[in-house]
């Protein structure tokens, strides 16, 4: 009798303490365990079946900052979702668990980058997690400052600038681009006294090169504004 208590006793502990089996109380540990001990990050999330890997961008225009020396100065958050075949799990066997919050380093992200941008610094990182379902969707949402070359056309004292990303190091065949929310959005827009914004809107383009078979797609942001009080 005693010693069967003291067995219970013992096999409570070693179930608190995790026992050889680390935390089997911790869902999300053991979901990350049992999610990243063969993820190589390098590797792109395609298939044989699924080969183009679709990214979705979007971005918010928080505020202008400065035109200076066709330089446009942007708060914005950007943000990026695509599917990951490796990233799946059933909630039901993880304590109901439906998502978890992980930092960018520990997965493959898409290198899209601002083409025009003339030193983006990258705000918060703190704040750069991923979001990842367990359907194996990946939201990635971020705020960023932006630095872009502006090649404007100056028309009835307007700015015409664009903001132009597309992946560094993929063609289309391999990271394709969408751009479902088919617009700048602004409802996160703080006004900077110094700028009128005249209009917005964004395009989805497909580039080819006389060189190569492969398409270069790219999400492109534009953004027409006047110097209030300054031309
Ligand atoms: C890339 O996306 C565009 C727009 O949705 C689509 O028309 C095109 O077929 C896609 N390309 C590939 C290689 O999947
Ligand atoms: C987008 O806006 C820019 C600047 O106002 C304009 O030049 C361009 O024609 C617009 N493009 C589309 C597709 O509306």
């Amino acid at each position: 009798m005693c010693r069967k208590f003291l067995l219970q006793v013992v096999l409570i502990g070693f179930y608190i303490t995790g026992g050889c089996n680390g935390y089997p109380d911790m869902p999300e540990e053991l979901l990350l365990k049992a999610l990243f001990q063969k993820y190589n990050k390098n590797a792109r999330p395609a298939t044989v079946l699924m080969p183009v890997v679709t990214v979705d961008h979007g971005m918010d225009l928080i505020r202008i900052n400065s035109f200076k020396d066709n330089t446009l100065r942007t708060d914005v958050w950007e943000r990026m979702t695509w599917h990951d075949p490796r990233l799946v799990w059933n909630p039901s066997n993880y304590f109901g668990l439906t998502s978890l919050s992980i930092t960018p380093d520990m997965v493959w992200t898409p290198d899209v980058t601002l083409y025009n941008g003339v030193g983006e610094i990258q705000k918060a990182d703190l704040f750069r997690r991923i979001t990842v379902n367990s359907n194996g969707m990946l939201l990635w949402l971020f705020p960023a400052q932006l630095e872009s070359a502006c090649v404007y056309k100056k028309k009835n004292g307007k700015y015409d600038c664009r903001l132009k990303f597309a992946s560094w190091t993929y063609n289309g065949l391999q990271l394709n681009l969408t751009h479902t929310d088919r617009q700048l959005g602004m409802s996160n827009f703080y006004p900077n006294p110094d700028y009128e914004i005249m209009g917005t809107n964004s395009t989805l383009n497909l580039m080819r090169y006389a060189c190569c078979p492969e398409p270069y797609p790219d999400v492109s942001y534009q953004v027409s504004f006047k110097g209030v009080g300054k031309g």
